[in-house]
């Protein structure tokens, strides 16, 4: 564990209290172009009935928490009825909750507390797949000729006389193999065997996730009416779970491999033919006609992972039809230093590529409103991704700064406002992710970034009473906790804190235009939000991202900002509160400055 530094947190008396406070954030445009949406995973948030996993009313709980943090919107990760093979992304009932997290009057309370403090409620919805034991499956599953038996992807298989092969079956007319090359992203192969029908059927991801058949139109309509169950409780929107991979080639044809095996030693495919699919837009525009139909600015947030930023303008849609308000762009905080480098090895801060995708941020996607992220219940934490061991608190101040500086809606990580680690575990018998325990050593699963919210120093830091919790609480919980940061003014909480108070209070960097400064420095990332009225104040943003002290020139006169001097907003060290020109400062090893253009 990485032994945390003091931080001196410095404050221009320009930040006054006041700025703090919270007040709905929606002075100009919707309200989620600005919005600070935190994820929050329920089972390791709160406990509040002792068996060690968190529930709904632990939201409901810690509400004012969220609220003194500046959260504009929560994202909830799957809480309705479920095996929990995923842990709630196979969903077995579509309208309910599951009891281990509460009931649906558990729910309507967190609404109608989060209201009260200026929070909306996304829920997550898997419209991809349902689990292996939702009704509809089960249905599906039981013969060729029951009402559902076409909601589903089922296949009779490619006749084969090598009964020894690979997942071959016997079926009714003989042996078969899966009809194709398709893998599942969770390891081994896309295609499971049904002998009730004597036929496969397809999952894009583990095996009780069987995928939904979207070319049915009931499909569509189930989902939609799922969707508007929630949205008439007063839920906000959702975060769309896996949507580019709705749509298959229907006519089943191979992906092709990678050359690469899965970690439990399966050829991957290349899953051309299994996600990105042009036919997924037409349900996305449907799906927001009757969003839409909502008229209280309800949003649609996507989980898209897209190989460069331009591909995520077709996620928005065009003016005449939108979809997406808020598909994520992940390609700023998820990125790798070589192409198919794992994301969960740590890289170094790769100050090139921010640059290149902050601008493509802000001039490649048509004037729509990017949503930011850098941590969620997928990947490593960025706390163990970008630090170096030596300077982790410095660095998560940069990422905390660059999520919260850009033009952009902010997703942020139940955490990663605290610099919570990844806690990985070191052996197989703890892992509870399934593609942990089958892809171990190789892939050691996701529960490292999912272990419980770490509120106070004392025991379960205050995620439950009960010593057996879910998975494992960490042990950096005796200084990264809630309570201990927020009496220390220099933590990375308060550093979170003010940020948000800056976004929420500044016009400028509400809604100023992004210009790049400085453009070609190869350690020292500088950028200007410019203001949006005559009397307002432009911001610089400067980013070292070095071990080394660096001396910065910036010629704001010649990027178009007037104003002679600058005063410090935010900056983590000593040195940069009397700052009074830009025109040559020295930034510390991996040091942020914000600075107001007087
Ligand atoms: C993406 C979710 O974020 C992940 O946790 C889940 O396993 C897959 N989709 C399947 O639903
Ligand atoms: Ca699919």
């Amino acid at each position: 564990m990485f032994k945390r530094q003091l931080i001196s947190l410095l404050l221009a008396s320009a930040l006054s209290s006041s700025l703090r406070a919270q007040a709905p954030a929606s002075a100009h445009g919707a309200w989620y172009e600005h919005a600070v949406i935190y994820e929050i995973y329920p089972r390791s948030f709160q406990d509040t009935n002792g068996d060690g996993v968190g529930d709904l009313n632990g939201i409901t709980q810690r509400l004012d928490y969220l609220q003194s943090l500046g959260v504009d919107a929560i994202w909830i990760a799957p809480m309705y009825p479920s095996p929990q093979v995923d842990f709630g992304y196979d969903i077995a009932n579509y309208e309910a909750v599951d009891p281990q997290y509460g009931t649906l009057a558990d729910m309507d309370r967190l609404i109608a507390e989060a209201k009260k403090r200026h929070i909306r409620v996304l829920l997550d919805m898997v419209l991809n797949h349902t689990s292996d034991k939702h009704p509809w499956f089960v249905e599906s599953a039981g013969s060729k000729t029951n009402p559902r038996a076409d909601w589903f992807i089922w296949n009779d298989g490619k006749a084969t006389n090598d009964t020894h092969a690979p997942n071959a079956h016997q079926g009714p007319h003989g042996w078969v193999v899966p009809p194709n090359d398709w893998s599942s992203l969770f390891q081994g192969s896309a295609w499971e065997w049904v002998p009730a029908r004597g036929q496969f059927y397809y999952h894009f991801f583990y095996k009780q996730q069987p995928d939904l058949n979207w070319r049915n139109p009931a499909v569509e309509k189930a989902m939609f009416d799922a969707m508007r169950f929630w949205l008439d409780r007063g839920v906000a929107g959702f975060r769309l779970d896996a949507v580019t991979t709705l749509f298959e080639d229907p006519e089943l044809h191979d992906d092709g491999p990678t050359g690469k095996l899965d970690a439990s030693g399966f050829p991957e495919s290349n899953h051309v033919r299994t996600s990105g699919l042009p036919e997924v837009h037409d349900v996305m525009r449907r799906l927001r006609v009757m969003v839409d139909g909502y008229h209280d600015e309800r949003v649609l947030v996507g989980e898209i992972y897209v190989p460069a930023t331009a591909e995520l303008l077709g996620w928005y849609g065009p003016r005449s039809a939108p979809e997406l308000q808020l598909p994520m762009d992940t390609l700023v905080g998820f990125h790798t230093e070589a192409p198919g480098q794992e994301t969960g090895k740590n890289v170094a801060l790769n100050i090139a590529h921010f640059r290149k995708t902050i601008v493509e941020m802000e001039a490649a996607l048509d004037g729509h409103q990017p949503l930011l992220v850098f941590d969620n219940h997928d990947n490593t934490r960025s706390w163990d991704r970008f630090g170096d061991g030596a300077h982790n608190p410095l660095i998560a101040r940069l990422i905390a700064t660059m999520l919260f500086t850009t033009r952009s809606a902010a997703l942020l990580y139940y955490g990663q406002e605290l610099g919570m680690a990844t806690h990985t575990p070191t052996q197989r018998e703890d892992v509870r992710d399934p593609i942990g325990i089958t892809g171990w050593p190789k892939e050691k699963g996701r529960d490292g970034e999912r272990t419980p919210m770490q509120w106070t120093s004392g025991p379960q830091a205050g995620f439950s009473s009960n010593p057996q919790t879910w998975l494992p609480v960490a042990a950096d919980r005796s200084s990264v906790n809630v309570a201990s940061e927020s009496a220390d003014a220099s933590s990375l909480l308060n550093w979170y804190r003010t940020l948000a108070a800056i976004r929420r209070g500044n016009p400028t960097m509400r809604d100023g235009a992004l210009v790049m400064l400085d453009a070609t420095n190869p350690a020292v990332l500088s950028y200007a939000r410019t203001p949006v009225s005559p009397s307002g104040h432009a911001l610089v943003v400067s980013l070292n991202m070095t071990a080394q002290p660096q001396v910065v020139h910036l010629d704001l006169k010649a990027a178009g900002i007037g104003g002679p001097g600058v005063k410090t907003l935010l900056g983590d060290a000593a040195a940069l509160n009397g700052v009074t020109s830009l025109a040559t400062f020295m930034l510390p090893p991996y040091a942020t400055l914000i600075a107001e253009v007087q």
